[in-house]
Formats: C-alpha cells, sequence, structure tokens
C-alpha cells in the first residue's frame, strides 16, 4: 500500500512532526512518500494520504487547505487522515478548527487529530511577534513525539485491515 505524508508547514514543526509519522508508517510496511503540501501534484499513485498542517489564527496552512480542495475527487476515493498542530492544545483545549473539520468531512477523512506544536519566538515575523506577546501563550517544544507514533501506528492498523479486505 503506498501513502503520501504531506504537510502544510512555516517554520518546520509539523513538516517534523509529518516524518514521524511517515517513519511510523514505514516501519510497519508501508511504501511512504513524504512532501510539503504545496509540492504535491497529484495523489493518484497514493492508496492512502495523511494531510497535516499547522495551526495559524484557527486555519490551516493554505498549501495543506488547498491540497485538500483541489484533490478533493480523488481524495474521496482514498483512505485519508488528517492532522493539526498547534499551540491551542497547550493553552486553552477546545479551539473549533471549523475549517479543518469541514474538510475533513467532505473528503471523508477517517480521522482528523490535533497535536501540540511548538512555538519559536525569535524566529516569528514582527506582526507574528505582536499577535504572540498579546495572547501570550507558552513558548516552546510542546510536541509530544510518542503520542505522534502512536496515532500513527493506529493509523497502520487500520490501513492494515483497508489492505487486507
Ligand atoms: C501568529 C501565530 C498564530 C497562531 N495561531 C494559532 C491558533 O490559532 N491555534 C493554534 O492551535 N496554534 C496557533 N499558533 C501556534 C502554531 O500553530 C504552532 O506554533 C505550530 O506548531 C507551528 O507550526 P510550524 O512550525 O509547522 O509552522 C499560532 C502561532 C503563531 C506564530
Amino acid at each position: 500500500m503506498k501513502v503520501l505524508v504531506a504537510t502544510g508547514s512555516k517554520y518546520g514543526s509539523t513538516r517534523e512532526v509529518g516524518s514521524v509519522v511517515a517513519s511510523t508508517l514505514e516501519e510497519a510496511g508501508f511504501e511512504v512518500d513524504v512532501q510539503d503540501a504545496c509540492d504535491v501534484l497529484s495523489v493518484t499513485y497514493y492508496d492512502a494520504v495523511v494531510v497535516g498542517s499547522a495551526v495559524y489564527g484557527g486555519l490551516w496552512r493554505r498549501d495543506a487547505s488547498e491540497l485538500v480542495r483541489d484533490h478533493m475527487i480523488e481524495l474521496r476515493r482514498r483512505e485519508v487522515y488528517m492532522f493539526s498542530c498547534g499551540m491551542e492544545t497547550v493553552v486553552r483545549p477546545g479551539q473549533r478548527l471549523d475549517e479543518a473539520d469541514a474538510l475533513a468531512r467532505d473528503v471523508g477523512a477517517r480521522k482528523h487529530q490535533r497535536f501540540p506544536g511548538a512555538l519559536d519566538y525569535d524566529r516569528l515575523n514582527v506582526g507574528e511577534k505582536a499577535i504572540i506577546r498579546a495572547l501570550n501563550p507558552p513558548r516552546g517544544d510542546f510536541r509530544d513525539m510518542s503520542a505522534v507514533r502512536n496515532w500513527a501506528s493506529r493509523v497502520a492498523t487500520e490501513l492494515q485491515a483497508v489492505a487486507a479486505v
């Protein structure tokens, strides 16, 4: 079974989460490609697609949401999993991700998982720094790669079940 893991990431932390998902799926025996969402030209080669994005202002990165929208018809015929990375899970769990949830519904995603992300204040641009100073979320790396691996293992188990049918 061929799997694509594609991520929308501005500062790289979500891309790294995608790499951990990909290596877990590879260890489970899948053939896995990893791409930035903006580089994906087609999904037709794949049986399953995992799309992840960093969350900014409650929205997915545009390249990740466009990947889902632009390839909606092909994705609906495939197994799709989604994940979102953000600080809201650290600060105030419960932020609605209406756009991503709607995409998950429209595409028939089997799961939409949220993971805590990472915030490196020094790398932000001036506008982002102003937002972060106002919101004052904790700064640092809150990613839990063992939780990511566990989730990816569950995805692998589901995909193995699908492949066996
Ligand atoms: C300006 C700004 C806005 C953000 N807005 C949200 C948000 O609405 N919800 C959330 O959960 N995280 C938010 N975050 C946190 C990012 O999603 C988090 O830092 C993420 O891990 C960044 O991923 P990346 O390194 O792949 O770009 C925001 C971060 C910045 C800098």
